[in-house]
């Protein structure tokens, strides 16, 4: 399995995502800011795997601030500034915020920062490897519920490139393998960066797994085409309603499941729920730079002149879902009661 990240002599290494699959490369993150960075130009991406990445980055953040007059406060700012990076994904503030709650509790206790870091320390490595436990744990219960003969389709990647390891709706894919139940993965390519085609297919590649690339609008012909029994997609955030954002393009693929009767599950850990929204039009949606529709790399794929929308995620209402897989179970609707 590939390795996303990994905190080495108290720096963040991570595997440069815009650069596979033809090459694998690491950065060496030694503060914060080149954290931010990555996680903006999304070299890591995926919600639990930027939350790990903001954990650790703010650990580097509290070296820096700890040579400042107002430790908790620089802290707080820095904080705010890795939140800021990306607003969909709700486990980059879930993760940032618990690091920061640490040290200002044991600020309050008059702890000295250099104590308080390596405190910090300790629980970015334990966001890291409860990810990996978690998507196993996951990976168990959504195996379970995913029929025999299974032929998946999935959309943009939820796999260990997006996590610590294993993944959410490739964490099921991968248990499903192991279980011998699968027989095809179908994975869209996931326009406009491609997730799906460089990474997901990528992953599961280096993982003997069967996976066909299609672009995305293929996927609805090849739901009636390719007898597809099943979709598993990961979440950036889920609200209390059960309402799901990912990937923009998952809300098309459960219209398509639903129009062929097709089980739609979300396979995310608890961290990806925001308890304090009610539905998903409280989700802000990131959007990025036209740049990303109208070329790829550096190929030029539109006119300059025309304009863009670019939203980088949706929000499938939670009636077109047919169970949230989690590290507790799977829910299944009335979602706010379940959740
Ligand atoms: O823009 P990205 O690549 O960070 O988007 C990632 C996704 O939408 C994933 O499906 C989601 O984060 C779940 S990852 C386990």
């Amino acid at each position: 399995m590939v390795e996303t990240m990994r905190w080495e002599a108290g720096k963040l290494i991570l595997l440069d995502q815009t650069k596979l699959p033809q090459v694998k490369e690491f950065i060496t993150c030694e503060n914060y800011i080149r954290v931010r960075a990555a996680i903006k130009k999304l070299e890591v991406r995926g919600a639990p795997a930027i939350g790990a990445a903001a954990a650790f980055g703010m650990v580097l953040a509290a070296k820096e601030a700890a040579n400042r007059p107002d430790f908790i406060g620089t802290l707080a700012r820095m904080r705010d500034d890795l939140i800021s990076a990306r607003p969909t994904a709700v486990n980059l503030e879930w993760a940032a915020r618990r690091l920061f709650a640490l040290a200002e509790a044991r600020n309050k206790e008059e702890v000295a920062p250099y104590k308080i870091i390596d405190e910090m320390e300790l629980m970015a490595q334990h966001i890291y490897e409860d990810d990996i436990a978690v998507n196993k744990r996951m990976g168990m219960y959504g195996a379970a519920v995913l029929p025999d003969e299974a032929i998946v389709l999935t959309h943009c990647n939820a796999g260990a490139l997006a996590t610590c390891g294993w993944g959410t709706a490739l964490g099921v894919i991968r248990q499903a393998h192991k279980q011998g139940k699968l027989k095809m993965v179908y994975s869209d390519e996931t326009r406009p960066l491609l997730q799906g085609a460089r990474l997901t297919a990528f992953e599961l590649c280096e993982d003997n797994i069967p996976v066909t690339v299609i672009t995305d609008n293929m996927a609805a012909w090849t739901m009636k085409m390719k007898g597809v029994n099943c979709v598993v997609v990961g979440a950036d955030r889920i609200a209390s309603n059960g309402d799901t954002a990912n990937k923009i393009g998952t809300y098309g693929v459960a219209l398509a499941a639903k129009a062929h009767n097709i089980p739609f599950y979300i396979a995310a850990p608890v961290s990806t729920f925001d308890f304090n929204i009610t539905d998903g039009s409280q989700i802000p949606i990131e959007e990025r730079k036209g740049e990303e529709v109208k070329q790829f790399r550096s190929e030029v794929t539109a006119p300059a002149k025309a304009l863009t929308f670019n939203p980088s995620f949706d929000v499938t209402p939670n009636e077109l879902i047919t169970g949230i897989i989690t590290e507790y179970g799977v829910l299944k609707a009335p979602y706010t009661e379940a959740i």
